[in-house]
């Protein structure tokens, strides 16, 4: 039975309110929307919290605070109040939108049938997406992608270490026609690059124009500790780049029969280390990452970690793309750094010298690179395995399912103007559903993600196995 009469609000400070129902009758949830009935006009509100107790009554009763969304209002106290329609909340959306575009990335949980949009202008900061395995995260960076391309002129690199966003140019066959042509249009200059492709197509990387750090990573060399090969590898280096050997397996052979010590050992430890196997090498074609990310180069790149066969190259590969990326940072060319699973790119702790490179850049993007106009938007299963410099430099938020408490309260910690129980109903997520919080949205919203546009790359292995027989 509804109650007689609507719960009344009182608000104090000009942007919260609360109000008190019998537990039967709490019908607005922790996110969900209430319209107060202000004599001055409606006024839209979130719940951000439900607490069960004794609040000076006979029975027990439910506290449903909440936040005023839109401009502070003067305190004021008995205004009843009901959950809002979610006509209510798109009027109140489209009265708000700025002029920037908006990309519809899904739909409000809490307002069915209402679009959740995206400021596309928010991506000018660090965004952090989070959830645990199967949550839908790889999902959710496509359909964001996909809308990026179509509705904005920002520059984009992948790495996509799971080969999921290779097809990322390739329309679904459900895909309304019009639509279709638009976004094959959008992705026209996309440049999706995989080892094993032939020509163009090929992802390779350039070992001339690594600095002294990057080869001295690649061949696992310290300056101080491995003098002499450090030494000769700069000296090499100079003279490498109008190098007669077309491929790393003829380099290494002149290496280790040169007369120079220094310079044999540097053969071998070529050798010894696998390199000249590697088939992610540049040879003389052109159309290296660092070619591909320089100012001019495609909108779009897809870096296809996945197809390379070592986790020492894929290190080389992300690596060398956030080298690159810094490197022209002068250019100040907006472009959004997309690191799935970057907890493998810049972990908290690095396994290697070339991720320890590759953390490095990161941190260094993520604490200076908004300014060039380099922003990233990384993803990961567990806050933690990022390296903290990186997530504490994140405005956005798109968290997905997460059970683990301990996790929530690490996500809690770097974004602490999300409501704790916005955040605690994390761990009862569904499939594609998140928490949206940041510039990307005017308030801490409630979606579910979907539906790509594009066709998924990489695919979670069968799982009819478990139908009954
Ligand atoms: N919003 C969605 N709508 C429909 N299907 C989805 C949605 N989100 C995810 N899926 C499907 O669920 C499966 C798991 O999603 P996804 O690969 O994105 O998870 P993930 O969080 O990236 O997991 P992992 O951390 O293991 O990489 C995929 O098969 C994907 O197609
Ligand atoms: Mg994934």
């Amino acid at each position: 039975m509804p109650p007689d009469r609507p719960p009344t609000s009182t608000c104090i400070d000009r942007r919260h309110f609360w109000y008190h129902v019998a537990p039967a009758d709490v019908a607005a949830a922790v996110g969900g929307y209430v319209t107060l009935d202000h004599a001055s006009g409606p006024l839209l509100g979130q719940v951000t919290g439900l607490t069960l107790g004794e609040h000076g009554q006979l029975a027990p009763d439910v506290r449903v605070e909440g936040r005023l969304l839109g401009d502070a209002v003067p305190p004021f106290h008995g205004v009843e109040t009901r959950v809002a329609a979610p006509a209510e909340v798109a009027d109140w959306l489209a009265s708000i939108r700025p002029g920037r575009a908006q990309l519809p990335v899904g739909e409000m949980s809490m307002a069915p049938g209402v679009p959740l949009e995206l400021d596309a202008g928010a991506f000018r900061r660090h965004t952090f997406l989070c959830g645990q395995s199967g949550s839908g995260k790889t999902y959710a960076l496509g359909t964001i992608l996909e809308r990026l391309l179509l509705e904005t002129r920002l520059r984009v690199v992948v790495l996509d270490p799971n080969s999921d966003f290779v097809r990322l140019g390739s329309v679904r066959d459900d895909v309304d026609i019009e639509l279709a042509s638009r976004y094959a249009e959008a992705t026209d200059d996309l440049a999706v690059r995989s080892v094993g492709d032939a020509g163009e197509k090929r992802l390779h990387v350039r070992f001339t124009t690594f600095d002294a750090a990057e080869r001295g990573a690649t061949l696992r060399l310290d300056p101080i500790a491995d003098l002499e090969e450090y030494a000769a590898l700069i000296e090499l280096a100079e003279s490498v780049s109008a190098s007669p050997y077309e491929t790393p397996q003829e380099l290494a052979d002149a290496l280790r029969a040169s007369a120079e010590p220094a310079v044999r050992a540097l053969g071998l430890r070529l050798t010894n280390l696998g390199l000249e196997r590697w088939t992610l090498w540049s040879m003389s074609d052109s159309g290296s990452l660092d070619e591909l990310v320089a100012p001019g180069g495609p909108r779009a790149v897809v870096v296809d970690l996945g197809s390379l066969p070592t986790p020492a190259e894929r290190a080389l590969a992300a690596e060398a793309t956030l080298a690159a990326l810094w490197r022209r940072r002068e250019a100040r060319d907006p472009t959004l750094i997309v690191i799935d699973e970057a907890h493998n790119v810049c972990p908290g702790a690095a396994d290697g010298p070339l991720t320890a490179l590759a953390t490095e850049h990161a941190v260094r993007i993520a604490g200076e690179g908004r300014k060039f106009g380099l922003t990233l938007l990384v993803s990961t299963q567990r806050p933690q395995k990022i390296h903290e410099n990186v997530i504490s430099q994140c405005d956005n938020l798109i968290l997905m399912r997460m059970n683990s408490r301990a996790d929530l309260a690490v996500v809690g910690s770097v974004f602490s103007l999300v409501p704790e129980q916005l955040l605690a109903g994390a761990t009862d997520f569904g499939l594609g559903q998140s928490l949206v919080a940041g510039g990307l949205v005017s308030h801490p919203t409630l979606a579910r993600i979907g539906p790509r546009w594009s066709h998924e790359g990489g695919s979670d292995p069968p799982s009819d196995w478990a139908l009954p027989r």
